[in-house]
């Protein structure tokens, strides 16, 4: 019997690179990659093997299935929301098409080998759409309201969400014979991801962390929203945290495949008083995109995470002031300064 693996797909973006490092770590499963871009020097070396290729890529998808048990799968491989307003198709391709097939892999490897494979989803906030008017819940959204994102990116992530929990509950059920192993698909709905390491790229939410790296290197920084902004936002290290919570909490603990997360929800106001209290030099305008602006105002000011901290023990660490002075400061200089 080959040992099972761990395949990350996008593994070269900002929550592979760090989630890479926690699981590198935490010993375990080898790790098989997989992403369009080389992954860095750095990360090659933790990893059994490294492809550079794309999610919809068959060919590619059987050989990595030939050669490879895998158990576990972290589907992180998509494009974000700004960039495919600008592409919907490619997205609805990568985001959807490259689910698909990812989601049919862990399906064919549970069936062959009679055992589940969990799976990780990373949904997000884009996945709502509130309108203007309506008020909001004093805990904010739990994650069956206000389904009506008006980005291809939240659509892409809503019908996912729903795909998962389709292999994960009703595949193939008119079948004869009853399939073995399933699909353990779990999600998590990221708010805006604020990494001190890497820089987003493509997505909506870029002007909390663009903000802060920016001042960092001594960059001017024109925020595209208007500093009353408030949507929910998490430290890196408290997104990787909750994935591998959610990962390992037992099956029959999950009420539910989707679940809301979030630390902090400051406003692109607060969040530039902090930056220039860190950054005194930082040069901070506005430059108000009303394109960029009606997506943001779309997601919601904050979100309910109780089912994550009830099922599985979402705890994040950083708060804002916390994520500031002990993380996201420090951190972020001494990456520039070498
Ligand atoms: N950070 C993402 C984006 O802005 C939302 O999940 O697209």
């Amino acid at each position: 019997m080959r040992k099972p693996v761990v395949l990350i797909s996008g593994a070269a973006g900002e929550i592979g690179h760090a989630l890479i490092d926690h699981l590198v770590e935490a010993g375990g499963r080898s790790i098989v990659t997989l992403d369009l871009r080389p992954l860095e020097p750095a990360l090659t070396t933790k990893v059994s093997r490294a492809f550079t290729g794309s999610i919809l890529d068959q060919a590619l998808l059987e050989s990595i299935e030939a050669e490879f048990a895998i158990d576990r799968i972290f589907h992180l491989a998509a494009l974000l929301s700004t960039r495919s307003e600008f592409t919907p198709v490619a997205a609805h391709e990568v985001n959807v098409r490259g689910t698909l097939n990812l989601l049919e892999l862990a399906a064919s490897q549970a069936r062959s080998r009679n055992q589940n494979v969990v799976f990780f989803y990373p949904s997000s906030i884009a996945a709502y759409g509130v309108s203007s008017d309506a008020v909001m819940p004093e805990t904010g959204w739990d994650e069956c309201s206000h389904n009506q994102p008006i980005t291809m990116y939240g659509c892409n992530k809503l019908y996912c969400e729903h795909l998962g929990r389709y292999y994960a509950g009703h595949y193939r059920q008119l079948d004869a014979e009853p399939v073995g192993g399933k699909v353990d698909f779990r999600s998590i709905r990221f708010p805006g991801l604020i990494s001190a390491h890497t820089v987003p790229s493509g997505g909506t939410s870029d002007y909390a962390p663009e903000m802060i790296h920016a001042a960092a290197q001594g960059e001017p920084y024109e925020c595209f929203v208007r500093p009353d902004t408030r949507i929910p936002f998490m430290a890196m290290p408290d997104a990787v945290g909750a994935i591998l919570g959610l990962m390992e909490a037992p099956r029959d603990s999950l009420t539910r495949s989707v679940y809301n997360v979030g630390a902090f929800a400051p406003s692109a106001g607060d969040f530039r008083s902090l930056v220039e209290d860190a950054f005194p030099s930082a040069a901070i305008g506005e430059a108000i995109d009303t394109k960029r602006q009606r997506i943001v105002d779309s997601w919601p000011d904050d979100v309910d995470c109780s089912a994550a901290r009830r099922d599985w023990g979402l705890a994040p660490e950083y708060d804002l002031v916390r994520a500031f002075d002990e993380y996201l400061v420090p951190t972020i200089a001494a990456l520039y300064q070498s």
